[in-house]
């Protein structure tokens, strides 16, 4: 591997954003760590981007996981220089409060922040002692405005976008710079998982989508994190807000 080439790890490359962003850092010049649970699908994009990129077993609910993920990589592997913390879902979302189920809610705040504490801290500390480094995290525009039907969601994603400006100023001067991305509504898995307490998922994920009548697409996610990630070094991309035109 040539010295030079940067490693960027991306949670939830499995599946929507986080497999397009995988995609198109290799195609950008990264090796890439892509990380989740769907092992299968991780071999799939091995398969397609070949020797530029790493499936990773991981679980960010599950601190054994995170903290042995350096014995599951190769060592070209271990200096991580960006890390994509996009794992996130909101299984059981889109009720009213009262009406969801309390594992759910809760499990949509395990995985949308304490997964990304997790992964974080155990990245940062190298970034930190090499004095460079590189973190994106999802947030979303349910991260700025609360909506009905969207307690947990939204709440873990004002959770985002309160660690993401705050690890920011933290690191301000030591190399390491923090991006929040924003998007609005992107097409993926993400509203069938939602919808997964209901036998009908997939056609109410494709409402959803047709009443909102516009969307992005993954790929349009990935484009804005790697502008993030090519600006020189005196530049931070703080914040980026992607909706459907
Ligand atoms: N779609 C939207 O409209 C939208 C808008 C704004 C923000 N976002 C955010 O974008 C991110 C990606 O969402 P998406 O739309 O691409 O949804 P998606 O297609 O459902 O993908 C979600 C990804 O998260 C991973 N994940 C979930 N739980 C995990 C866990 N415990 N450990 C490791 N990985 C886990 C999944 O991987 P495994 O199942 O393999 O673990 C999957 O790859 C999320 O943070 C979401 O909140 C989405």
């Amino acid at each position: 591997m040539n010295q030079n080439t940067q490693i960027a790890l991306v949670t939830g490359a499995s599946s929507g954003i986080g497999s397009a962003t995988a995609k198109l850092l290799a195609e950008s010049g990264f090796r890439v760590i892509g990380a989740g649970r769907n092992v299968e699908a991780l071999e799939t994009l091995c398969a397609a981007l070949g020797d530029q990129f790493f499936p990773l077993a991981l679980d960010v609910n599950d601190w054994d996981s995170v903290s042995t993920l350096f014995d599951r990589l190769p060592m070209e592997y271990h200096q991580i220089d960006v890390l994509v913390n996009n794992a996130g879902h909101d299984i059981g979302g889109r009720r009213r409060f009262d009406e969801g189920d309390v594992e759910q809610w809760v499990n949509i705040i395990e995985t949308n922040i304490s997964g990304v504490v997790r992964v974080t801290k155990l990245i940062v500390e190298g970034m930190v002692a090499r004095g460079a480094g590189h973190v994106v995290n999802m947030g979303s525009v349910a991260g700025l405005h609360g909506y009905a039907s969207g307690a947990m969601y939204s709440a873990s994603k004002h959770a985002i976008h309160g660690f993401s400006e705050s690890l920011r100023l933290d690191y301000v001067g030591s190399g390491i710079r923090v991006t929040e991305i924003l998007p609005g509504l992107v097409k993926t898995q993400f509203a069938a998982n939602r919808f997964s307490y209901a036998s009908d998922n997939e056609e109410k994920a494709e409402e959803f989508y047709q009443s909102a009548g516009k969307w992005l697409i993954p790929e349009d996610i990935a484009r804005s994190i790697v502008f993030a990630l090519q600006q020189p070094e005196n530049v931070t991309i703080s914040q980026l807000v992607v909706v459907p035109s």
